[in-house]
């Protein structure tokens, strides 16, 4: 019998989320997707039977119940929420019962049946008293539509509890019939995979103690041919920055859910009498089409009251200048040329402190380095706030070089299976373990030091360049990626409450810990090392599926790409640039005199459209073809709006037709304007419509349904319109 309410609706932003606790059971999804309306508890019954699944011959004598935590007591034979168990393996299947709800943190009242809410929590209570197990699971809707769910095991018993894994999934409706993830490596993150929802797993693993380039970001189940404007999407994400796990299941009986959960080596999360583990939150993104995705959780970042307020600073980052040559004389030089393109943060990157002048020694040691900054950092902060810029600061504070003060004092300190011997190198580098608190104290009082020595350094760039492999804690050989990822969770809040208004910015060999946990710590993220903007266009595009653009760093660099060893017009580095967070990472002082005209006006256009950029809702045109990619970014009261046409090749066919936008006004009247900058690069056919010497005015309607011709323009080159809605 139920002690509490028998249904939970949440009911935001045209998204309903449907749970069901009858017979005081896990709650189990009824419907996750468009809005149900306001359904009364009666309708939500017959809506509980009408989604059973009949019996399958051979199968057991109820339907299987699918629930949030896939509990096998329900006769549900899937991957299972929580795997664990006893020293003799007892207490591995769970039967939990409901014992109290509460909404916002008041108690449910037994009286309401249904209770209908629009964004909040509710937390579900749940025991099972024979297996000494208890366990509350917390389901939060937001008002931009996109839900959020984790558990939490409590090991009520008097011997210890192994948790092997603990997670939520979500039902999706059988028109889900592909599936969509991310895979990647260092350079080329975030690259789409696409296959049907057939029957089996499809799970994606992570074991690099960090988010992973090849991070499967959001695994998406969709209908047929969904893209983003079209089509249903039931998307799932994982937030978090250690080992973790997201999948797609798909039974025998046809019920296909998405999940996700923290991957737990052996032994870390071994319970205690009172002691619980708890799992990341797992989010549940719904849309109708990916775009729609996209905007909720761009929403939901932007109502955070932690959400970047300030103006995003034009940043440079002097990494690809000056890689560890640091000089005072040249980075002045560089600060310098910096200022005069309007340039606003400098960040002196890795190669400041310790003996690190190169990447085989000194990592871990975060003391100003005497031989190359004798007088400190204080020359060169002055020097960058004298030119009107603020200064940031390269740090990677879970890491070490062996050939490095600390790890010759505290070898006990760096991550191993045992104390016999180390793990493999990655960039010459071990991790040091945050999870010893002498290790973590360490390194923050460091970190603090420097920074109060400087308090002008307003920014940080934290860093993480290598995967964690047999991170563990020597003298107990115990895995301790989930501590370590915790650890440094608290580190940055840490320095957050210490140096308020301190900005954080998540590299990890360029876009590898990328996830909705450590972006409630950071300011920005580092897209990518590989800043060649043909490789750009791809990874922008995907990583603002999580990423608002004012979160995301993107940097013009110089003509030859570091990391492809292609080359690019200034025009093209630009005008991929410009759409984030924008920066550069180059070594001005070898810019020619055209190239360093040209970045000017175009950081000086990113400027004047910056509040837009910044909070406008972003566009992404389906491409119908792979050669032309439209995307943009429309003000909120649509009053206003920037697209790019971007040229990644020679069309199959020539003319290559016309182009339509979305997202504008339909009935407002827009004057078109091509503010692309620049030498018209050869090769630009100007369509009819571009030559008119009046400006283009048309309704939102006119340039969504009927569109205007395609510009003829050279592979990597650009055209940026401006949109601008007439106020009477
Ligand atoms: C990583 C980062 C780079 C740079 C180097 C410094 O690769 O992604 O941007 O900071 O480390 O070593």
């Amino acid at each position: 019998m139920n002690t509490t309410p028998h249904f939970v609706h949440f009911r935001t932003d045209g998204v309903s989320f449907l749970l069901e606790t009858l017979d005081a059971k896990v709650p189990a999804v009824v419907h996750w997707g468009k809005d149900l309306g306001s359904i009364s508890a009666a309708e939500a019954h017959v809506l509980t039977e009408g989604i059973k699944q009949h019996r399958t011959m051979n199968d057991q004598d109820v339907p299987p119940r699918l629930d949030l935590l896939a509990t096998h007591e329900g006769g549900y034979q899937g991957r299972f929420g929580l795997v664990g168990g006893r020293a003799n393996g007892a207490g591995w299947t769970p039967k939990f019962t409901l014992t109290s709800i509460d909404i916002d943190g008041a108690a449910a009242s037994i009286n309401d049946e249904l209770v209908e809410l629009e964004a909040g929590t509710s937390t579900f209570t749940l025991a099972d008293a024979d297996e000494n197990l208890a366990i509350k699971l917390t389901v939060e809707g937001f008002a931009s539509g996109i839900f959020r769910a984790r558990a939490e095991l409590t090991n009520t018993g008097d011997d210890s509890y192994e948790v092997r894994e603990l997670g939520v999934v979500f039902p999706v409706p059988n028109n889900a019939t592909e599936i969509m993830d991310f895979a990647g490596h260092w350079t080329k993150e975030r690259a789409p995979q696409r296959r049907d929802f057939t029957v089996g797993t499809h799970v994606r693993e992570n074991r690099k103690g960090r988010t992973g380039a090849d991070s499967a970001f959001v695994l998406s189940a969709g209908t047929q041919g969904f893209n983003f404007s079209q089509g249903q999407v039931w998307g799932v994400h994982t937030a978090f920055s250690g080992n973790h796990r997201m999948w797609a299941e798909r039974m025998y009986t046809g019920v296909k859910v998405v999940g996700g959960s923290e991957l737990l080596h052996p032994g870390e999360a071994i319970l205690g009498p009172d002691e619980s583990y708890s799992s990341p939150w797992i989010f549940a993104l719904y849309g109708e089409g990916q775009d729609d995705q996209m905007h909720r959780v761009h929403r939901w970042m932007r109502a955070r009251d932690a959400h970047p307020q300030r103006t995003r600073p034009v940043t440079l980052n002097v990494w690809e200048a000056v890689y560890f040559n640091h000089d005072l004389e040249k980075l002045k030089a560089l600060a310098y040329e910096a200022a005069e393109l309007g340039i606003e943060r400098f960040v002196l990157d890795d190669g400041w402190f310790g003996s690190r002048r190169d990447d085989f020694s000194g990592l871990g040691d975060w003391v100003v380095s005497a031989d190359v900054w004798p007088n400190g950092l204080a020359p060169i902060i002055e020097h960058v706030n004298s030119l009107g810029m603020e200064f940031g600061l390269w740090f990677e504070p879970e890491m070490v070089n062996p050939d490095s003060d600390v790890a010759r004092a505290h070898p006990e300190w760096l991550m191993a299976p045992n104390t016999k011997r180390l793990p493999v190198e990655g960039r010459h580098q071990q991790v040091m373990n945050l999870s010893i608190p002498e290790a973590y104290a360490h390194v923050r009082d460091q970190m603090v030091a420097v920074l109060r020595e400087n308090p002008n350094i307003v920014y940080i760039k934290w860093d993480h360049n290598r995967d964690i492999i047999e991170g563990a804690t020597q003298a107990t050989g115990t895995a301790a990626i989930h501590e370590q990822t915790l650890a440094a969770y608290r580190l940055m809040d840490e320095l957050h409450e210490l140096f308020p208004g301190l900005e954080i910015e998540a590299c990890a060999s360029g876009g590898g810990r990328i996830d909705l946990e450590v972006l409630q710590r950071t300011q920005r993220v580092w897209t990518s090392d590989n800043i060649d903007p043909f490789e750009r266009q791809q990874m922008q595009r995907w990583t603002t599926q999580l990423v608002p653009p004012e979160m995301m760093g993107t940097h013009v660099a110089s003509g030859h790409s570091h990391s492809t060893g292609r080359w690019h017009s200034i025009h093209f580095r630009c005008a991929t640039a410009m759409w984030g967070h924008m920066g550069v990472e180059w070594d001005l002082t070898q810019a020619t005199g055209n190239e360093f005209a040209e970045l000017k006006e175009w950081i000086t256009l990113h400027k004047k459209h910056r509040d837009l950029l910044h909070t406008g809702t972003v566009i992404r045109m389906d491409q119908h073809e792979p050669t032309s990619w439209i995307h943009g970014v429309v003000a909120q009261d649509g009053s206003e709006a920037l697209f790019a046409i971007h040229s990644l090749g020679l069309a199959e066919t020539a003319p290559i037709g016309r182009f339509r936008l979305r997202g504008l006004e339909p009935d407002a009247l827009y004057t078109l304007t091509d503010v692309t900058l620049g030498e018209d690069p050869q090769g630009y056919r100007a369509p009819a419509w571009a030559e008119s010497k009046t400006p283009l005015v048309l309704s939102g309607r006119s340039l969504m349904n009927a569109g205007l011709h395609l510009p003829g323009l050279f592979p990597e080159t650009s055209r940026i319109l401006h949109l601008e809605a007439h106020t009477n």
